[in-house]
């Protein structure tokens, strides 16, 4: 099975962004402990802030790979391109985001990626990332 996290815009900080609400552990040093829990699983990662790169490795991997998750951060919000490029490939997206978003401003209440994901998971903390890859198995 190959399945591809895509982090999109300030996930890079992550580990010393707002810890509070995102906790003080790096994706990469989580990536480490998802690579060992699921060998089986042939697992890649991309990391961008910006939105046409999004866009361009969901045209590359979603007619291929058998399972996407995604997190685009604060483009999830805004981007009707993201939400369009999500529609247009094969490969099922689970819509991912490490804080309940619906326990925050009304902003990040809209999602312009859900209505064309697989399902959505908000609000585990980086274990919203493994319930995912959980779901495709
Ligand atoms: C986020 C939630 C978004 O609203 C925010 O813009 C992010 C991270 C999350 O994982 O909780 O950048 O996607």
């Amino acid at each position: 099975m190959k399945l591809i996290v895509i982090n999109g815009p300030n996930l890079n900080l992550l580990g010393s962004r707002e810890p509070e609400i995102y906790g003080v552990n790096s994706f990469e040093s989580f990536y480490e402990e998802l690579k060992k829990e699921f060998k089986n699983i042939e697992l890649h990662y991309f990391q961008s802030n910006i939105e046409g790169e999004i866009i361009d490795k969901l045209h590359e991997v979603g007619f291929t790979f058998d399972g996407i998750i995604l997190n685009a951060g604060a483009y999830t919000h805004t981007s009707v391109a993201i939400g369009d490029a999500v529609k247009a490939i094969k490969t099922p997206v689970i819509e991912v985001h490490i804080s309940n978003v619906h326990s925050r401003e009304d902003f990040r209440h809209v999602s312009y990626i859900a209505g064309n994901a697989k399902g959505v998971i908000s609000g585990f903390g980086l274990q919203s990332y493994k319930l995912a890859i959980q779901s495709f198995l």
